[in-house]
């Protein structure tokens, strides 16, 4: 079965390729490299074996889409491609609404023209907000977003949902994931973040790495055992894994417009100061790292039930944050050359 991967040369989406041609589906990539490198695609040769079909496309462009999906016979589509910077879509909200909605209507016209009936959609935890009560489960109340990128997953969970009721002839599911850290055990593709990280694990090991003098914690007095955030940090092989159950699933429900959201998290949370020792311990080093004040927009803690994936999807996350740690540093010694 052939899969376009929208943002196929991402971090989700590049580990998402490997486990998709281990279950016997043919990925095809389209990816305009706008946060992503071309080295991810020998990275994949690497462990694949093959050359997985690329196309430097964006998915904004309908003509392109269109011809890509037709060439290659594409029965299902999962779409990772949006720009994903919080603090940057505050300040530059048009092109967050741009990207992330305008390239969603623009591959859900191209399903609709071509009689494509599954989408796998890349959500987000973060149209949770700070929950009143956590673990999350999918129906916990949505909260209204805290940035213009997680209003775009809101939105766009909104304009799936709708679509399938409309009885179009769609299959969607929402993956509202938590926070995916890790690299594939090969260290032949992980997390490239272009500049500085914004997100916690790669600013860890860049530290480690020398790339940054050191990590700040965001606040260590919050209403948690050591003051710091609590987050679902999920191996993003664990995270990839859910996309090919998603799409299995998808295939069981062919009859009828079907429509469903689930939480891909590990179930568990931990601190960001717990991450900062597992670190340490599992790969024998000690961090750089202060105490600094709060970021703005931080929820306090959130981590996912994830009963409803393992139910109904025949998922569960199966790796720990030791293997996360210690494979996001040998990915991170890796392209460090250390
Ligand atoms: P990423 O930036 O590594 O991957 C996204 C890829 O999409 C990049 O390779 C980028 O070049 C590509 N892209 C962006 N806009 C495009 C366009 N218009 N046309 C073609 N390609 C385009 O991000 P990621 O961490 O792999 O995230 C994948 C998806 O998962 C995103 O939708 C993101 O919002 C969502 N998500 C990520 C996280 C996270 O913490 N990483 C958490 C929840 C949800
Ligand atoms: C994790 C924790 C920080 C960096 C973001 C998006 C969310 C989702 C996942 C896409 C927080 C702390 C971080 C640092 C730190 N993405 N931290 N020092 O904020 O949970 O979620 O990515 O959908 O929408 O908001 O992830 O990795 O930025 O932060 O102390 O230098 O690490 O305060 O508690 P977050 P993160």
């Amino acid at each position: 079965m052939n899969i376009l991967v929208t943002g196929g040369a991402g971090f989700i989406g590049s580990h998402t390729v490997v486990e998709l041609i281990e279950a016997g589906y043919s990925p095809v990539i389209v990816d305009n490299l706008s946060n992503s490198d071309p080295s991810v695609l020998q990275g994949l040769k690497n462990i694949l074996g093959k050359d997985i079909p690329f196309y430097q496309e964006d998915c904004n462009d309908y003509v392109k889409m269109n011809k890509v999906v037709q060439r290659h016979n594409i029965e299902g589509i999962i779409h990772f491609a949006a720009f994903k910077a919080v603090g940057e879509s505050v300040a530059e909200p048009l092109k967050y609404y741009q990207n992330n909605i305008g390239s969603l209507l623009n591959v859900l016209n191209v399903m609709q023209a071509n009689g494509i009936r599954n989408l796998v959609f890349s959500s987000s935890c973060t149209v949770y907000g700070q929950a009143d009560v956590i673990p999350v489960t999918e129906n916990t109340p949505k909260k209204k977003a805290e940035s213009p990128y997680g209003n775009t997953k809101a939105i766009a969970e909104d304009i799936l949902e709708d679509t399938v009721k409309a009885g179009l002839g769609f299959g969607i599911i929402s993956l509202r994931y938590f926070n995916p850290v890790g690299a594939h055990p090969t260290a032949e593709i992980g997390e490239l973040p272009i500049g500085v990280p914004n997100n916690l694990v790669p600013y860890i090991t860049q530290t480690a790495a020398g790339v940054r003098e050191k990590l700040t914690v965001f606040g260590n007095d919050y209403d948690t055992p050591d003051g710091s955030n609590i987050r679902d940090f999920i191996h993003v092989v664990d995270l990839a894994k859910a996309h090919v159950s998603a799409l299995n699933l998808l295939q069981k429900h062919t009859d009828a417009p079907y429509y469903n959201v689930f939480n891909i998290g590990t179930g568990t949370g931990n601190t960001v100061l717990e991450v900062i020792d597992t670190f340490e311990k599992v790969n024998h080093l000690k961090l750089n790292y202060e105490i600094g004040p709060r970021r703005p927009g931080d929820v306090v803690k959130i981590y996912g039930d994830v009963e409803k994936a393992a139910m109904e999807m025949n998922w569960r996350a199966a790796k720990t944050l030791e293997e996360s740690m210690k494979d996001a540093w040998r990915w991170q010694k890796k392209i460090s050359n250390l």
